[in-house]
């Protein structure tokens, strides 16, 4: 299937517009990526015709909503090859990783091991630092090579009997480095311990066979994948799921409750307290119904086509510093420019009606190991085009004179 970028640029109202009277070039999609019209229009539909709580009326409109909540929980698990009862919905991909990482903390002991690896989002590593804090368990965490990869001849030495979870990123917010997770899945099952893939960048990029993979976790945020905020996904797998405690009490997760007891309802609906996210996870439905209608390969190297570009364009730039080379890499380029901070530079960017992001991107421990305080990030989309890419180097080129 053909990839025609101006035809799905047509489906992103926002793409039309200007900022700071110059067309805006949105190259921000790693942080939140826009919204299609088909996700648009799904969830205002949805408030405007139908809309009621979920799983608790008797009434049409209610039966409706379900129907249209339940519906976007099988697209979800089509998208990933899961099962509809290992599809849990979270408000992002944040609360899906303390999700795991507090159920699976119930059953650690000091001294139990966590292996992390040093290029995870905050959101990666904050929720096992509370396993630390509160149990002392001891984190570990797999070293970055200088070109962005990871350190894979470390990972061995890593894991020991006491290793209870790997939790990696699939993809790199920072570097684009989209790591070797079949190979770690492997070796971290060898010595017996779980897997958390963070998927949130990874699953925008290419496609996600979480039964090919065998992995025990994977996370991912609705906003990154073209659908709305508020809305995130865990998948487990079934018996991990099952072994899970829940994670937050109240209505709609319940088996039975009396004064004396309660008991539990089965996953998802155990990690699903109160009302959910009901018009966001048909929104998220929506996303990926509509991603489905596109040729993910030919959208991966359309993306690669626009990095290389950039990178070619900027061939030759001894100003600047790229974070992350590694091969096989998304399109995501983190830079900084030499004497200028990576703030000024999005600002200045943002005038020539560039977006980008600036500052550590929640990953400080992956600044620190490149020895920056921050640095400016382009993260490209699948509606980004060849000419975007050329203003992009061209008005790199005057903020960097700007400072010279
Ligand atoms: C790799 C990675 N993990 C986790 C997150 C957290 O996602 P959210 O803020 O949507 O929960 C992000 C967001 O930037 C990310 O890039």
């Amino acid at each position: 299937m053909a990839f025609d970028v101006e035809a799905v640029r047509a489906e992103f109202p926002i793409l039309s517009r200007e900022v700071n009277g110059k067309p805006l070039v949105y190259l921000d999609s790693g942080a939140s990526a826009q919204k299609p019209r088909a996700v648009i229009e799904a969830m205002t539909k949805v408030m405007e015709h139908s809309y009621a709580n979920v799983h608790r009326g008797l009434h049409t409109l209610a039966n409706e909503t379900t129907d249209a909540y339940e519906a976007a929980r099988k697209s979800v698990a089509r998208f990933i090859n899961a099962e509809l009862g290992e599809v849990v919905f979270t408000k992002g991909g944040t609360e899906a990783i303390n999700l795991v990482a507090a159920g699976i903390g119930a059953g650690l002991k000091a001294g139990d091991e966590i292996v992390l690896s040093e290029m995870e989002h905050h959101a990666n590593i904050v929720p096992w630092h509370f396993l630390r804090e509160r149990l002392g368990v001891v984190l570990k965490f797999i070293p970055v090579l200088d070109d962005g990869r990871l350190d894979m001849e470390a990972l061995p030495g890593l894991l020991t009997e006491r290793t209870k979870v790997v939790a990696v990123t699939h993809m790199s917010n920072v570097l684009g480095t989209i790591n070797p997770v079949a190979e770690i899945i492997a070796m971290a099952h060898d010595a017996g311990a779980k897997v958390l893939l963070d998927g949130c960048q990874g699953i925008v990029h290419q496609a996600v066979d979480v039964k090919a993979l065998d992995v025990d976790f994977y996370v991912f945020s609705g906003h990154k994948l073209y659908g709305p905020t508020g809305i995130g996904v865990l998948y487990g797998k079934a018996a991990e799921l099952a072994a899970l405690p829940p994670y937050q009490g109240g209505g709609e997760m319940i088996g039975e409750v009396s004064l004396e007891k309660i008991t539990y309802a089965d996953p998802p609906h155990r990690f699903e307290a109160g009302t959910p996210p009901i018009i966001e996870a048909i929104g998220l439905g929506a996303a990926i119904e509509w991603l489905n209608g596109l040729d993910r390969e030919a959208i991966a190297a359309h993306e690669a086509r626009i990095y290389a570009r950039v990178r070619e364009g900027l061939n030759g730039a001894n100003w600047l510093r790229v974070l992350g080379d590694a091969p096989g890499k998304g399109a995501i380029l983190s830079f900084t420019i030499d004497g200028a901070h990576a703030h000024d530079v999005a600002q200045i960017l943002d005038r020539y009606g560039v977006a980008v992001r600036a500052g550590t991107h929640c990953a400080e421990p992956l600044m620190r190991r490149f020895g920056v305080t921050s640095s400016a990030r382009a993260s490209f989309a699948l509606y980004n085009t060849e000419g975007e890419a050329d203003i992009f180097v061209d008005a790199l080129n005057r903020t960097q004179a700007f400072f010279a």
